[in-house]
């Protein structure tokens, strides 16, 4: 997808260097021999493995393997579109945007509506925080009584709306929206009569806030009891708002990830609990405000670090619903750990009575998201009587389902069989016949592994080749001879476009870049898995062998292909004539592949 000129993000590339952009962002740069190094931003480690090379402009973590050119990297750290990442670098390198590519009309009209809603919602969170201070009485109150100090009320951006009709006029007076676009903001709705009125009036209000610093909804809380209101009302879905994407202090969480670092997220599920634990200079956390997690938070989540400890009510913890909700997180690949807080607490209850502390020290205790599923689970059986025990181990073994057959499912199922007093082998014999019947979502992967064992092989085997060959192209590897030759035997259309790229210099006798190829080929998984490639640890004898090796791997599997093609078609085909040329044809290429 190119949004703008060819030229521009040129001229833009050409004035974001890597290492100075990144500098922003990343503590602890430091140079060795060509290379420079710190600590990964996008995983939590001590000993620098993110590398990031200034003359081919791209950077590349052996730890985690993310890796990528300018703009990507602003696209990963800023968790912002491609778009977005673009028109950041130009304000850093004082670029103007040029106007955008024909085809992307759309997209800057969609953006420009974006602006404005987001422009109306930073007014909106002004006034309202300015209604705190001026005619917030009674809010402020409330957040004394609750002690939340001025400084959190500040850092938070808190406010309060006073009343039905002071935003909209307010909105209107000060900026030029029609009365659509108020409403499609969010921030006021219809009344039944046709006024514009503010959708929280009356409530304390907090902002939501997105990680690149915009406004993007709210969320409104009564100061007291009311019958028939909900305590919280949030925004409605908008074109800039999504409560199910959205996490209530990513803003602040990122900034405590540049300034400070982090390394584990605190997962609350309230505005409070959040504000409280900030208040408690425990920054690390950020809230999903009381709905069901989904993939999208989970991945936003493992954006700032990949372990996370849950802070959820005292009560709710244990209940089936929230914990089947947390799988969300495990499968995402994140290290997750729940933290037990007292019966009928919340977080900010319990910082509240066990002080910062007592909190750490509960944190320091959370149990793997698993094993707190056993033990939660056991508190619902009298382990004194057997058949009870019985139905425990059945429901534990059943929880472990989603595991796959791992060590630690292994470890899991000695804790059952601790507990309940059960055989291990009996309770193997469980998992597995349930895991016949069930085979669960998230390992699915592994189940396909063993049925298509052989085909996968050897497209493993080629996509291997194919990935080592483009890889040392692109880095210009001693060993990488390039030959026109390689075109033929690709079929991935990444692999198309990479090589497209590298046939391109060789013709205009420039050398390929690593980070240039993301303005040529869209990004994907697979341009990822390329750029991965470890040849780094390739020596120049074994390199020459394994690209040599690489190209008759490729050579072979197209054969294969041609030669599956030609007896299918061989095999409809009725015509005597045109069978006898099949023939030919599958005995030419048999000979070629004996030679291969
Ligand atoms: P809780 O009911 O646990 O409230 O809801 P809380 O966080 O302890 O709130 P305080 O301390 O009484 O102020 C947890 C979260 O669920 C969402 C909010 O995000 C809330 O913080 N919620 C709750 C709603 O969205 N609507 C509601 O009516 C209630
Ligand atoms: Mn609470």
């Amino acid at each position: 997808m190119r949004l703008y000129p060819k030229t521009f993000i040129d001229e833009l590339k050409a004035r974001s260097n890597i290492v100075d952009v990144m500098s922003r962002y990343v503590r602890g740069i430091s140079k060795r021999g060509k290379s420079h190094f710190a600590c990964c931003p996008f995983h939590h480690e001590k000993t620098p493995s993110f590398v990031i090379n200034e003359y081919e402009q791209y950077y590349h973590c052996f730890g985690c393997g993310r890796s990528g050119d300018v703009i990507k990297f602003i696209e990963e750290i800023e968790n912002i579109e491609y778009f977005e990442a673009v028109a950041l670098l130009a304000k850093y390198a004082n670029l103007t945007l040029p106007e955008l590519d024909e085809d992307s009309g759309k997209l800057a009209e969609q953006k420009k509506k974006k602006d404005k809603l987001y422009e109306a919602l930073r007014l909106t969170a002004k006034f309202y925080h300015e209604c705190l201070n001026v005619r917030g009485g009674a809010a402020i109150e409330y957040l004394h009584r609750r002690s939340i100090s001025d400084t959190l009320t500040v850092r938070f951006g808190l406010g309060y709306s006073p009343d039905y009709d002071s935003l909209p006029l307010h909105l209107k007076r000060s900026g030029s929206f029609s009365d659509t676009e108020l409403i499609e903001s969010g921030a006021v709705t219809p009344s039944r009569d046709g006024r514009l009125i503010d959708a929280m009036s009356g409530r304390l209000v907090f902002p939501i806030i997105n990680s690149y610093n915009d406004v993007t909804g709210f969320s409104g809380r009564l100061l007291e009891k009311k019958e028939g209101a909900a305590k919280y009302k949030n925004t409605g879905a908008t074109l800039i708002f999504d409560k199910s994407k959205s996490l209530y202090g990513i803003n602040l969480l990122k900034k405590e990830k540049q300034q400070n670092g982090i390394n584990d997220v605190i997962l609350v599920e309230g505005h409070v609990d959040l504000v409280s634990l900030n208040g408690a200079d425990i920054k690390n956390s950020v809230a999903t405000m009381g709905t069901a997690l989904t993939k999208f938070q989970a991945a936003l989540i493992k954006r700032y670090s990949e372990k996370v400890y849950i802070a959820y009510d005292g009560d709710k913890a244990g209940q089936a619903a929230a914990l089947r909700g947390l799988d969300i997180l495990a499968d995402e690949g994140l290290d997750v750990k729940v933290i037990e807080l007292p019966e009928g607490l919340d977080p900010d209850d319990t910082v509240k009575k066990l002080g910062r502390e007592g909190f750490l020290e509960l944190k320091n205790k959370a149990l793997p998201l698993y094993e707190y599923k056993i033990y939660t689970l056991k508190k619902g059986y009298d382990m004194s009587s057997n058949s009870e025990r019985g139905k425990f181990a059945v429901k534990a073994v059943d929880t472990l389902k989603p595991l796959g057959n791992d060590i630690l499912t292994e470890s899991y199922l000695g804790l059952v069989s601790d507990i309940s007093g059960i055989n291990y082998d009996t309770l193997k014999n469980e998992l597995q016949k349930n895991k016949d019947t069930k085979p669960s979502a998230a390992h699915n992967n592994l189940a396909e592994n063993t049925s298509g064992k052989t085909v996968k092989k050897r497209e493993n085997a080629y996509l291997a080749a194919v990935r080592f060959i483009l890889n040392a192209l692109l880095f210009k590897k001693s060993y990488a001879e390039y030959s026109a030759d390689i075109a033929p035997h690709l079929i991935d259309q990444t692999h198309i476009g990479i090589f497209a790229y590298i046939s391109d210099c060789k013709e205009c006798g420039i050398e390929p870049r690593a980070g240039a190829v993301y303005d040529e080929v869209d990004d994907s998984a697979e341009l990822e898995a390329v750029m991965n490639v470890t040849t780094a640890f390739v020596n120049e004898a074994d390199g020459k062998k394994y690209y040599e090796d690489s190209f008759k791997v490729i050579k072979k599997e197209k054969t294969s292909a041609e030669l599956k093609k030609l007896r299918e078609q061989f095999a409809s085909e009725t015509d005597v004539e045109k069978r006898n040329l099949i023939t030919g044809r599958i005995k030419e290429l048999l000979i070629t592949k004996n030679k291969q």
